[in-house]
C-alpha cells in the first residue's frame, strides 16, 4: 500500500479537530456551513456513543488535516447477520490532491471494513471520480436512488 509523504499520519478524528482545519478540509465536496465548537462537539459525541462510525483524518507535518474520510457500518439480518461498510465523505485539500492520501484513506476504511467483517463497502460517487474508486479496488454495480427532503 502507498506510503505517507513524510511528517503524514492518519488517524481517528478527534473531539479537538475542530481547530485543526477538519471542516475546511470537507469544504471541498460541499457545503459545511457555520458550526460552532459546542455543535461540532456534540454531533462528536452523538456519533461516537454509537458504534460503526469511523472517521480518519491525514495530518500533515504541521498538524493541519488535509484529508478525511468516513466509514458507517450497516448491520444486517441478512447474510447471516450481516454488515455492510458505507465509504462516505472522502476529501482531499485541493492543494493536496495527486498524493495519493485519497488512496490511503480508502485504504484503511477498507482495512478497518474488512477487519470488522462487513463483506461488502459501498458508496456513491460522480462519473468524474469513477476512475479513482477504480483504482481502489471498486467496481460499478448498480443505480442509485434518492429523496432529498
Ligand atoms: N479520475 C480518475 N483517476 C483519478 C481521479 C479521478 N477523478 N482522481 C485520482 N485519480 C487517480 C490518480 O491519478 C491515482 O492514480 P495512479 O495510482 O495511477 O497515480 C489514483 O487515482 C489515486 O489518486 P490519489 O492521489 O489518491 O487521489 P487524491 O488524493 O487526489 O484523492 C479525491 C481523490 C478523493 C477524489 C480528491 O481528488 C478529492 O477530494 N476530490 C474532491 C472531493 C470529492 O470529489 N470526493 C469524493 C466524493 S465521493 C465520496 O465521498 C464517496
Amino acid at each position: 500500500s502507498a506510503a505517507l509523504p513524510k511528517g503524514y499520519k492518519l488517524r481517528a478524528l478527534r473531539r479537538a479537530d475542530y481547530d485543526s482545519g477538519f471542516l475546511d478540509c470537507l469544504r471541498v465536496l460541499t457545503t459545511v456551513g457555520d458550526i460552532s465548537r459546542d455543535e461540532f462537539e456534540a454531533q462528536y459525541e452523538r456519533m461516537f456513543k454509537q458504534e460503526g462510525y469511523y472517521i480518519v483524518v491525514v495530518e500533515d507535518d504541521e498538524g493541519a488535516v488535509v484529508a478525511t474520510g468516513a466509514l458507517i457500518v450497516e448491520r444486517k439480518f441478512i447474510h447471516n447477520l450481516g454488515a455492510v461498510g458505507h465509504i462516505e465523505d472522502i476529501a482531499v485539500s485541493k492543494s493536496q490532491q495527486g498524493k495519493k492520501l485519497g488512496l490511503r484513506l480508502i485504504q484503511a476504511l477498507d482495512f478497518i471494513a474488512e477487519h470488522i467483517g462487513c463483506y461488502k463497502s459501498i458508496l456513491d460517487c460522480s462519473d468524474a471520480n469513477e476512475g479513482f474508486y477504480i483504482k481502489c479496488g471498486f467496481r460499478r454495480a448498480g443505480l442509485q436512488m434518492a429523496h432529498y427532503y
